[in-house]
């Protein structure tokens, strides 16, 4: 199909509904014509009425295909991309991980030859600093000016990626000077370490006991220190999965200091809580990830946070690793167990019911947090994330009225239930129709690498 109207839909968009026909021609949007009494439908027209017209989700968060260590990796490309496109999501930035010696641009290379061909949806790269060396430092402004702008720096995992506060100061100041943002992960890695290794002595190992090594106080005071880092060296940040409010408020004092910070959420910490850890060892282990589910106050909290404009886009952090894996990870005790869940083809139909229906948010802003605020902040803008003449025509027919059974393509959920509000029908990749009627269209083909710049 090379060029098509859709008729009948409301448009959604940051700036409000609109009762418009939307042309396609190509892989681009073409036209929008606000409809007026008395015009007939275009001829041939895709007919929407009674449905939400919106653009496809951009989800800057997500582990497809993630190895972890050998013989063990999250939820490969091909099933995790069809996940993305059931749920309305058409582009996602995942992060390009280096092995211990590896180089940034080798492991970015590996990353998009694992990607090219087995992802469906459109793709892009962040790129994780393991270390920092001189070598990785001179990397960094190369990287971003071939289009990966965003890196991502962790104060977690002791022993692994887990840098110092000098280290991430000396990190701050190259990406700055790269017009470059930092990605952080917000956890104080020795204090987790001196946590889980009190559990341990009290063999306190099971599952449940996880969120237990990743205190409130370990994000909140990571978060702190990193802003005052960036006071220092004036490096754009943006506190990924942020989990906690004292994290978010941080964020959102220092945003109106004048720093030019930010806070993500993702779907799992808005709308699910530490209870999921005593519902028995299958449903602790689905939510063992990095940082937990919180007590029920911090998820209250981040919903206003939402609503308000103290978080700035919606994410899912989605790395699956299926139920069967953390089982039999989990003998040696929570601390062996991958870290991560399932979340990418969920997030527009959880945060449509939970957030969208309870009227916590119009549904403006839930294409803002959803499409238009992340595609903009990752250098997107451009193309993706807007229903506007001369961007991809990546569409999403959505139905607010029907019902939808969770989850979509992942098998250990936190989102299982069959009275979800709203249904993802239709979606077009670039113009190209990927899901009809909720179903993967037969032939779909690979998604395209996308570059970025901020
Ligand atoms: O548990 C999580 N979040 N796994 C993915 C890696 C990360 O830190 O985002
Ligand atoms: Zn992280
Ligand atoms: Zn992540």
């Amino acid at each position: 199909m090379n060029g098509f109207w859709i008729h009948g839909a409301t448009l959604m968009t940051s700036a409000g509904p609109r009762d418009a026909d939307l042309r396609v021609d190509g892989e681009r949007i073409a036209e929008i014509r606000d409809r007026e009494p008395g015009i007939p439908a275009p001829e041939g027209a895709i007919p929407a009425h009674g449905l939400w017209l919106m653009p496809g989700g951009v989800d800057v968060h997500t582990h497809f295909g993630m190895p972890l260590r050998p013989g063990l990796s999250s939820r490969g490309w091909g099933d995790s991309s069809t996940a993305a496109l059931l749920g309305g999501t058409t582009t996602v930035v995942d992060f390009a991980n280096p092995d211990p010696a590896e180089s940034l641009a080798d492991a970015h290379a590996r990353w998009r030859a694992a990607a090219a061909g087995e992802c469906l949806c459109d793709h892009a790269f962040h790129v994780t600093v393991p270390r920092i060396d001189d070598a990785v430092l001179d990397e960094i402004p190369r990287l971003a000016a071939e289009g990966l702008p965003t890196f991502k720096g962790f104060l977690a995992y002791k022993g692994r990626l887990m840098l110092s506060l000098d280290e991430l100061r000396a990190l701050m100041v190259v990406v700055r000077d790269a017009g470059a943002r930092l990605l952080l992960h917000a956890e104080d890695g020795e204090l987790n370490a001196r946590h889980e290794n009190s559990l341990r002595e009290a063999g306190r190992l099971a599952p449940r006991y996880h969120p237990d090594a990743h205190s409130v106080a370990s994000e909140a005071e990571s978060a702190v220190a990193a802003l005052g880092l960036v006071r220092e060296t004036g490096c754009p940040l943006t506190i990924v999965h942020t989990s906690t409010a004292d994290a978010m408020d941080a964020v959102a004092n220092a945003r109106e200091s004048g720093l030019d910070v930010s806070a993500e959420v993702c779907t799992q910490h808005l709308f699910r809580d530490d209870g999921w850890y005593r519902r028995g060892d299958d449903a602790a282990l689905t939510a063992i990830m990095s940082p937990p589910l919180r007590p029920a106050e911090h998820p209250a909290a981040l919903r206003r946070g939402l609503a308000d404009g103290r978080l700035s886009w919606l994410a899912t952090d989605h790395c699956e690793f299926p139920l069967a894996v953390k089982r039999s990870a989990a003998v040696d005790g929570f601390p062996s167990v991958p870290n991560g869940a399932a979340g990418v083809g969920e997030r527009l139909i959880v945060s449509h019911t939970l957030a969208v229906t309870t009227g916590l948010i119009t549904p403006a802003r839930w294409v803002d947090v959803c499409c238009e605020a992340p595609a903009r902040a990752m250098g997107l803008g451009h193309r993706k994330g807007r229903l506007e003449p001369g961007l991809d025509a990546d569409l999403v027919l959505f139905d607010p009225r029907a019902r939808s059974t969770l989850p979509i393509n992942a098998d250990a959920s936190l989102w299982t239930c069959d009275d979800w509000r709203g249904a993802v029908r239709d979606v077009w990749l670039r113009g190209r129709p990927v899901v009809h009627d909720g179903a993967l269209s037969p032939g779909v083909g690979p998604g395209l690498h996308l570059t970025r710049s901020l």
